[in-house]
């Protein structure tokens, strides 16, 4: 009786049950813990006979990987950023890489969103001071926060998420304006400006760009040196886009007015970082898409991407070879 061979594949981190059902029928799977970020010994001992990865953003898909895994034909992300991928090494390999997009976009809007109110309504403060008991009274001057109506909000990139940021913030009244590198005539009702004047005029930067080479760092001492002092940044795309050390030296000297942040550098930022002791900073732990049905979506999709990989098809939401 002939068998047929099923390839294997190595999930870096365990799933929600169901999750991951499209992949059992056709390849035999290894699974690393839920809780703990990294390879571990059961996925990293099997990685010789792996012939897909179907990795998160906390595993970084490097040089040691890819030498430890000389059967690899497909790297499916669960994240639409594929930073944590060596893109060049997959590529000269001829490995498929895969990713996420579309289906986090509106999750991602929303928290930025929420970041943007969460700051500037001081909502944070105002529920910890309700909470212990320093709520005396209505006060005229208590909690006083900013109005988003009639702000202007700077999108640093404009692509799926930046646009949904944008017609959120329309919504509110806000003024929207971005700058992004490629020209389109699709402006979603929002102004294209350049950098500099988008930097110096706006109320909220919100950063929506990809971390790459040319983006690490993006926003560094001549950004912040450019932005209002009243000015809030705000990063729900990759921590590194940001100078750590510029945005603490603008925020602790008054450069700029606030940081809110889903995303930081490193990750996790740890408990001891001095940006948590700054009372204009809101830091979240990257849950830009950490809703239930984003995250299955984003399962659903990585778990297409593996399979069309593995029977050697091109994925459905593959990143493109360099040009
Ligand atoms: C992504 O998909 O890149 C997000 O950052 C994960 O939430």
């Amino acid at each position: 009786m002939s068998s047929v061979r099923r390839p294997l594949a190595i999930v870096t981190r365990a799933l929600p049950d169901g999750w991951l059902d499209s992949l059992v029928p056709h390849c035999d799977l290894v699974i690393g813990p839920a809780d703990r970020p990294g390879w571990c010994d059961a996925t990293w001992s099997r990685l010789p006979e792996a012939e897909g990865i179907f990795a998160m953003l906390t595993e970084p898909i490097d040089a040691a990987v890819l030498a430890r895994a000389p059967k690899l034909r497909v790297v499916s992300n669960m994240a639409v950023g594929v930073d944590n991928i060596d893109l060049e090494a997959c590529r000269a390999r001829g490995i498929a890489i895969g990713h996420t997009p579309g289906v986090l976009t509106e999750a991602t809007a929303d928290l930025t969103l929420a970041l943007i109110l969460a700051w500037s309504r001081r909502v944070l403060e105002a529920a910890a001071d309700a909470r212990q008991g320093a709520w005396t009274t209505w006060s005229p001057t208590g909690w006083l926060g900013r109005d988003l109506g009639g702000a202007t909000l700077g999108l640093l990139g404009f692509g799926k998420i930046a646009r949904a940021v944008c017609r959120r913030a329309l919504g509110f009244g806000m003024r929207v304006r971005y700058h992004q590198r490629s020209s389109t005539d699709d402006h979603a009702g929002a102004t294209p400006v350049g950098l500099d004047e988008l930097l110096a005029d706006s109320d909220i930067v919100s950063v929506h760009v990809p971390l790459s080479a040319s983006t690490r760092g993006l926003v560094g001492p001549g950004a912040f040196a450019r932005m209002r002092a009243d000015a809030l940044l705000v990063n729900t795309a990759r921590g590194p886009i940001v100078d750590r050390t510029a945005l603490l030296d603008a925020l602790v000297h008054g450069r700029i007015a606030g940081a809110a942040l889903d995303v930081t550098d490193p990750e996790p930022l740890p408990p001891d970082d001095p940006l948590y002791r700054l009372p204009n900073v809101l830091v979240l732990p990257h849950i830009g898409s950490a809703t239930t049905g984003t995250r299955r979506a984003m399962a659903e999709l990585a778990c297409a991407n593996l399979l069309a990989g593995l029977r050697g098809l091109p994925l459905p939401h593959a990143i493109a070879p360099a040009r």
